[in-house]
């Protein structure tokens, strides 16, 4: 497939590069300051990359700011930024894409683990990605063209939990979250949507979780049940299945995967 990665200089958007690639996919490298340039706050840059990269399969977006701030500091640019950059900027992207892209092609883009579970300072970036799986899992109601929009909703990223000064002992490396982008792309059985994020301590699974017939969408090892989740309809039970080896979870109802719901 022919794949155009935005973000593709990050921590997550090189593993990313590195995992599409070796399982061959032709990647477009895209960034503010990579060879292909685009600035997802411009949505005239993002059409000049689809008007001048013909034939794409994929859009893969691993890019996107927030400010990230005590809520008493947090300041209107600041949450401009994030409705501009990390929120708008995906949406655009998906939107130009979705106009461009080969039929039955892909659209990927990035959440965050801060949308189900906010921290202290995190009330804009909370704000993007709860805004962003809204859009995503509305979006795929209507895709043209047999095409599938997904969201990867990491969790904190080992490196950057380094960078931040951070105990990393609970985050995932990026090459780990690189999987769930690996199997939004090439995932057919998603149909539309998946909000795919890694749970923690996946060796723990196999002490308390039950086995089933799943194989992981990532990785292809043995998934497990690890947990429920009651909605407002209590006949309406969520199954939540993460994988023993890599860690990818997902909610899925009666071992069919369905169209999606993010993940703990
Ligand atoms: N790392 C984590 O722990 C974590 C956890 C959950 C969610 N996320 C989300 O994952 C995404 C990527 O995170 P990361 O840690 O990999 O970030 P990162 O290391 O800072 O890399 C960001 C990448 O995006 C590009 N970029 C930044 N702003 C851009 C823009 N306006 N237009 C186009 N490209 C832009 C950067 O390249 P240029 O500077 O060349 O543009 C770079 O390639 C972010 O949206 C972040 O919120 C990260």
């Amino acid at each position: 497939m022919k794949i155009v990665v935005i973000g593709a200089t990050g921590t997550i958007g090189a593993q990313v590069v590195d995992a599409l690639s070796a399982k061959r996919h032709e990647v477009i490298r895209a960034s503010r300051n990579a060879d292909t340039k685009v600035n997802l706050d411009d949505p005239a840059t993002i059409r000049a990359l689809f008007e001048t990269v013909k034939d794409v399969d994929a859009l893969v977006s691993c890019a996107g700011n927030a400010a990230f701030k005590p809520f008493s500091q947090l300041t209107d640019a600041d949450y401009q930024l994030g409705l501009r950059s990390k929120l708008m900027g995906q949406v655009s992207a998906a939107r130009i894409a979705s106009e461009h892209l080969r039929d039955g092609g892909s659209i990927t883009l990035t959440t965050g683990v801060l949308a189900m579970h906010p921290i202290r300072g995190s009330a804009s970036v909370s704000l993007v990605n709860a805004g962003l799986e809204g859009f995503v899992r509305a979006a795929a109601l209507e895709m043209p063209r047999r095409l599938r929009i997904n969201a990867v909703s990491p969790p904190w990223v080992k490196e950057t939990m380094v960078k931040l000064d951070m105990d990393p002992a609970a985050g995932l490396s990026a090459a780990d979250v690189a999987k769930a982008y690996v199997a939004a792309v090439e995932g057919s059985q998603f149909h539309h949507l998946l909000l795919a994020q890694f749970s923690r301590g996946a060796e723990d699974l196999l002490l308390r979780a039950e086995t089933s017939s799943m194989r992981c969408p990532a990785c292809g090892a043995q998934m497990v049940l690890s947990g429920s989740i009651a909605t407002a309809d209590l006949q309406d039970t969520h199954h939540v299945f993460a994988c023993t080896t890599c860690g990818l979870s997902y909610f899925n109802r009666g071992h069919i995967p369905v169209n999606g719901r993010a993940v703990i």
